[in-house]
């Protein structure tokens, strides 16, 4: 694992542009997963500028998206499907049908999820899969618990991950109770894996996630046993790491 520690977020956002930046000139047709969250936004701001500059063609590459709320779609503002397209499909050249996302409001949710397994499969898995992390030490949304071989589905969001998402709802309770995600199999089948971290209140997890014992209570330490994995973190969300392993 290689540790990249920044000195802050606007940093942060610029080192992790620059690695999808590297891939897609690597590959141009490159398989990305991505996530959404207040992490990443710095992240897609400097993706949008990149291709502004002409630094970088999406035309080619495709995306997987790791979650979506169940009952939402992208006409909802609160959809993690809306966040992509403000912050991100609607700003570059991708084109829509090689976007990817969980379909919230699908007849037959478990028929989607299992399409979506099949997508990855057949786009011969992602190169490159960007991860934030929750405040629980969930990834995508595999919650404490989830497998570590876990296939992509439905699952109840924890108290944690929803009182985290109520700032995009009116309440705590208009927060759906349930969520699709991508499952730990997929995301430990990519090629290569990003994780990003920023900010004192995620120091904890960090620190436990990838230097605690791997266990499913803390579903994003067993990103320790990925063969290929970079972190990169402000140096708040570095703070409880010993400096050997930064
Ligand atoms: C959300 C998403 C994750 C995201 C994480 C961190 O609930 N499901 O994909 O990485 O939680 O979010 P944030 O960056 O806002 O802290």
């Amino acid at each position: 694992m290689e540790i990249i520690v920044t000195k802050n977020y606007n940093e942060l956002s610029g080192v992790a542009a620059k690695m999808v930046i590297d891939q897609i000139n690597k590959k141009k047709t490159s398989i990305l997963g991505l996530a959404t969250g207040n992490t990443v936004l710095g992240f897609y701001k400097e993706l949008v500028k990149a291709y502004h500059r002409k630094e970088i063609d999406f035309k080619k590459i495709k995306t997987f998206n790791l979650d979506e709320f169940v009952g939402l779609d992208d006409t909802d503002h609160a959809s993690l499907f809306y966040f992509m397209r403000k912050n991100f499909f609607d700003k570059v050249n991708l084109n829509p049908r090689n976007v990817n996302m969980l379909d919230g409001r699908a007849k037959n949710l478990n028929v989607e999820c299992k399409k979506f397994d099949e997508q990855i499969k057949k786009s011969k898995g992602i190169d490159l899969q960007i991860l934030g992390i929750g405040l629980n030490g969930h990834i995508g949304w595999n919650e404490p618990g989830s497998g570590f071989k876990s296939k992509t589905r439905v699952l109840n969001l924890t108290l944690s991950s929803r009182r985290a998402q109520s700032g995009n709802f009116e309440n705590l309770r208009q927060v759906p109770k349930k969520a699709m995600t991508i499952g730990m199999g997929a995301i430990m089948e990519a090629k290569k894996i990003m994780l990003m971290a920023s900010g004192e209140n995620k120091a904890d997890i960090v620190a436990k996630a990838l230097t605690g014992k791997v266990r499913k209570k803390v579903p994003a330490s067993i990103l320790q046993r990925h063969p290929n994995l970079t972190v990169v973190l402000d140096e708040a969300a570095a703070a409880k790491l010993h400096k050997s392993v930064k």
